[in-house]
C-alpha cells in the first residue's frame, strides 16, 4: 500500500502539503471550468452553415453589453488568486530557507555514492543521520565530486549538495522515527543506490546516542585543531606562534574584513573554505598573498573540521578575552570544544 503523500514528520511538512493541495485544487477548478465552458459553448454556439459568414457566437458578442465588466472581472479575479498563491509560496519558501539561530548544526558531504555526515561532537555516520526531535537542525552540505541532492521526503526538504560550495537546509522533526534519505540529483550509475535514513530520536536518546562508545569520538573542533597544527597553520595565523604573516584567526569568524582589492567580506564558512583552497583570490588588506593553496591536501570533511575549529576560536576569544596571546595559541581542548 503506497500512501498518496509521504508521512508528515517535520514542522513545515503540513504547510508544504497544504500549499501543494491548494495549487492542485486551484488547477482542478480551472481545468473543470475551462473544459466545461469549452464543451458547452462548442455545442451551444456551434456554427450555423446557412447563415453565411456571421455566426451566432459573433452576433452575441457584439450585442454583449457586459463586455468590459466581464473582461475586467476575469483579469482581476485570477490576478488576486495567483498573487495570493505567490505570497503564500514565497512566505513558506523564506521560512524554509532561513535556519533559526538556535538550530543544531550538522554536516553532510555527498560522494559517489554515499552521504557522509558529521556532528560537531565528533560522531560520524555513513548513509545515516541521527537528529533529535523537537529541535531545529541545520544541515550544511557540500560534495566531493558531482552535484548530489539531499532529499528527505517526510520532512519536505530537498537541497543540492554542490562541489566547491556550502549550501544548507533545515528542518525540525516532530516525531521519532526512521525516514528515507535520498539523493535526488542524477549523479552516475549508482545514483539510485545513494540512499540512507534520517533517524529522529527523543532528545535524551539523541544525547545518549551521541555519547555512545565513550571516548571514541573526537569533536569536530578538536579534530580541526589537530589538522590545523599538522598543516602548520599556527605559524602564521596564531600571533604567539610566529610572526603575524596572516590574519590572527582568534575571534575572526563572523567579522567583516577588508580585502586588498577593496571589497568587504564576512568571514563565514564559504570564505574560510575559499581562503584555504584559493588563498590568493581574497587576501585580507595589509597582508601579502604568500599563503600556498591547500587544494588536494584537505578533504571536504577536513575543511569542515578546520571551520569548526576556527569558529571555536571565536568562542574561546569571547570567554577568555583577557587571556594573553600565549594561552590562546595553545587553545586548550576545553576552550576549543566549548562551543558545543
Ligand atoms: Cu548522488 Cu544522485
Amino acid at each position: 500500500m503506497i500512501p498518496l503523500v509521504p508521512e508528515e514528520a517535520s514542522t513545515f511538512a503540513g504547510s508544504v502539503d497544504a500549499l501543494a493541495w491548494a495549487l492542485i485544487g486551484l488547477s482542478a477548478i480551472g481545468f473543470v471550468l475551462v473544459t466545461t465552458l469549452l464543451v458547452t459553448f462548442s455545442i451551444r454556439f456551434r456554427a450555423q452553415p446557412r447563415r453565411g459568414p456571421t455566426n451566432v457566437a459573433d452576433a452575441n458578442l457584439e450585442r454583449n453589453p457586459h463586455g468590459i465588466a466581464l473582461e475586467v472581472a476575469w483579469s482581476i479575479i485570477p490576478f488576486v488568486i495567483f498573487i495570493s498563491a505567490f505570497a503564500w509560496g514565497a512566505t513558506l519558501f523564506v521560512t524554509m530557507r532561513r535556519p533559526p539561530d538556535n538550530a543544531l548544526q550538522v554536516f553532510a558531504v555527498g560522494k559517489r555514492w554515499m552521504w557522509k555526515t558529521q556532528h560537531l561532537e565528533g560522531k560520524r555516520e555513513i548513509n545515516s543521520l541521527h537528529v533529535p526531535v523537537g529541535q531545529p537542525v541545520r544541515v550544511t552540505l557540500t560534495s566531493e565530486d558531482v552535484i548530489h541532492s539531499f532529499f528527505v521526503p517526510a520532512f519536505r526538504v530537498k537541497q543540492d549538495a554542490v562541489p566547491g560550495r556550502y549550501t544548507d537546509l533545515w528542518f525540525e522533526a516532530i516525531r521519532p522515527g526512521r525516514y528515507h534519505l535520498f539523493c535526488a540529483e542524477y549523479c552516475g550509475s549508482q545514483h539510485s543506490r545513494m540512499i540512507g535514513e534520517v533517524v529522529a530520536l527523543e532528545p535524551a536518546e539523541y544525547q545518549s546516542w551521541l555519547a555512545g562508545e565513550a571516548g571514541a569520538a573526537v569533536s569536530m573542533a578538536d579534530a580541526g585543531r589537530d589538522l590545523f597544527t599538522q598543516l602548520g597553520c599556527p605559524t602564521c595565523h596564531l600571533p604567539a606562534a610566529g610572526a603575524a604573516r596572516g590574519p590572527d584567526l582568534v575571534g575572526l569568524f563572523g567579522k567583516t574584513v577588508h580585502l586588498t582589492d577593496g571589497r568587504e567580506i564576512v568571514v563565514d564558512e564559504s570564505y574560510v573554505r575559499n581562503a584555504i583552497l584559493d588563498p590568493a583570490s581574497q587576501v585580507v588588506a595589509g597582508y601579502q598573498p604568500i599563503m600556498p593553496t591547500y587544494k588536494g591536501l584537505v578533504s571536504e570533511e577536513g575543511l569542515l573540521q578546520l571551520i569548526a575549529y576556527i569558529k571555536s576560536l571565536q568562542a574561546a576569544a569571547g570567554t577568555n578575552a583577557a587571556s594573553p596571546p600565549a594561552d590562546r595559541a595553545n587553545a586548550s581542548p576545553e576552550a576549543a570544544g566549548g562551543a558545543g
